[in-house]
């Protein structure tokens, strides 16, 4: 008679060929049967009656400010708030106080996450001008997920704009690097056009669609010359997407689920610097060509974005409020909610929520249902109605852009490497999370 140490009875699982009713096992953290006997015992018998079992759900876009303020959000927090929505793994972003840049700081960072992490983590090195020599050992190390390049500003001031120094950052290593695709030199001469105090939809007018095309041209045409993989974070036009279509053999994209959801100017009208991002929530016409580009697999991940700062720092004047929102525990309630309105599927949500951060970034044992896989899983109910509200957001900084917000669908269990780390909005035990592998 076998045992296991985690039985998971009577759900519907998404497993990558379709939807099956099976009981799942799990013994030393890994998935060890997919169609268990009634005589099969375990540890822990967990009834999924009525729910789906889902891989477990990544979130491949996450800034977790730590170091930074912890008054913000730091690695504790941030993966306490991604185990409550829902989420088995996060990756996250360089650009801490100090960024993530070197070994040392690396090493810091890696033993840290050990200690303190509540989910898994993948974390992106950054490029810089200053490191490029640096760049293909740092993306073999340990837990490396990629090396992240912010080829136009955003929060911090890591940065490579120009084509010297992306060609040669480009030439340094091989795995696939994400970019943050605004083109610079556009950003400085549009700023003069505006002035403190301008309405915050002007956010979208300065960091103007152009502004992203002509990021991410540059990008490809530097790509294409290099031969080197390309992952476009937050891709926010029409425009890009389209033009991607050409480079599927070189490139990845990502669209956040913010882009998803919101569109401009109501985004602004509502929210005011609480719907201010990079790159910017755009008009109708963008949020419909980001679901024709879910729907047509263009797109590859969906993230969150999660890039919490202060709420007094948000209510400032525009450009003077920092660009970021938080997202991390919305992010998979509000995609079954979309999937409950029919605009993606469960198993294309699934496809961009697991299979394709371990796609796109090589991540190892994780990302789909399968004997030897790792034994994450995110159980959700989909027919859980509940309404987003700032006071359960586990992110100190204490707000999130969907406050009020009714959603159908709801993760009621974060079970992760075959321990139970969320169950009914309780996280469970001791921070348990590890660093992805990378294959
Ligand atoms: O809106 C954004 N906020 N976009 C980024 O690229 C960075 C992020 C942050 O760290 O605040
Ligand atoms: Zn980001």
């Amino acid at each position: 008679m076998p045992h296991y140490d985690l039985l998971i009875r009577g759900g519907d699982i998404v497993l990558p060929w379709g939807i099956e009713r099976l009981d799942v096992a799990a013994r030393d953290g890994r998935i060890a049967a997919i169609g268990v006997g009634a005589d099969a015992t375990a540890g822990q018998v967990f009834d999924a009656a009525g729910l789906h079992v889902l891989p477990g759900l990544i979130d491949p876009h996450v800034h977790l400010r730590d170091p930074g303020d912890p008054a913000i959000e730091s690695i504790p927090t941030g993966t306490r708030a991604a185990v409550l929505g829902g989420l088995c793994a996060v990756f996250d972003m360089p650009n801490t106080d100090p960024a993530i840049a070197d070994t040392t700081r690396l090493e810091w960072k890696r033993e840290y996450v050990e200690r303190v992490a509540w989910c898994d983590m993948g974390l992106y090195v950054a490029g810089t001008k200053g490191n490029i020599p640096a760049l293909a050992d740092l993306e073999l190390e340990r837990g490396v997920c990629a090396i992240k390049i912010f080829a136009g500003s955003s929060t911090s001031s890591l940065l490579i704009e120009d084509d010297e120094h992306l060609g040669r950052a480009m030439r340094a290593g091989r795995r696939r690097i994400a970019y943050h695709s605004e083109d610079e030199y556009r950003l400085i001469a549009r700023k003069p056009m505006f002035k403190l105090g301008d309405p915050y939809a002007s956010h979208m007018e300065w960091r103007d669609e152009e502004c992203a095309f002509l990021g991410t041209r540059r990008l490809m045409a530097l790509a294409r010359r290099t031969g080197r993989p390309a992952h476009i974070l937050h891709v926010s036009t029409a425009q890009e997407l389209d033009y991607l279509k050409d480079f599927r053999d070189l490139a990845t994209a990502e669209v956040l689920v913010n882009h998803l959801t919101q569109w401009a100017p109501d985004v602004y009208e509502k929210l005011g610097g609480f719907g201010v991002m990079n790159p910017p929530i755009r008009g109708r016409r963008h949020y419909e060509a980001a679901w024709a580009a879910v729907r047509d697999g263009t797109v590859d991940t969906i993230g969150s974005d999660h890039a919490p700062h202060a709420r007094a720092d948000k209510l400032k004047p525009w450009p003077d409020c920092p660009a970021g929102l938080p997202g991390v525990q919305t992010l998979v309630p509000l995609m079954l909610d979309h999937v409950n309105a029919g605009r993606l599927s469960l198993g294309r949500m699934v496809d961009l929520m697991c299979a394709g951060p371990a796609r796109v970034y090589g991540a190892v044992g994780k990302g789909r249902i399968a004997a030897g896989y790792d034994a994450d899983f995110t159980l959700v109910d989909m027919k859980h109605r509940r309404r987003i509200e700032d006071r359960w957001i586990a992110t100190p900084a204490g707000w999130t852009p969907f406050d009020g917000v009714e959603v159908t669908g709801w993760p009621m269990a974060t079970i992760i490497r075959g321990h139970v780390a969320m169950r009914d909005d309780e996280v469970l035990g001791a921070p348990q999370g590890r660093l992805v592998r990378f294959g």
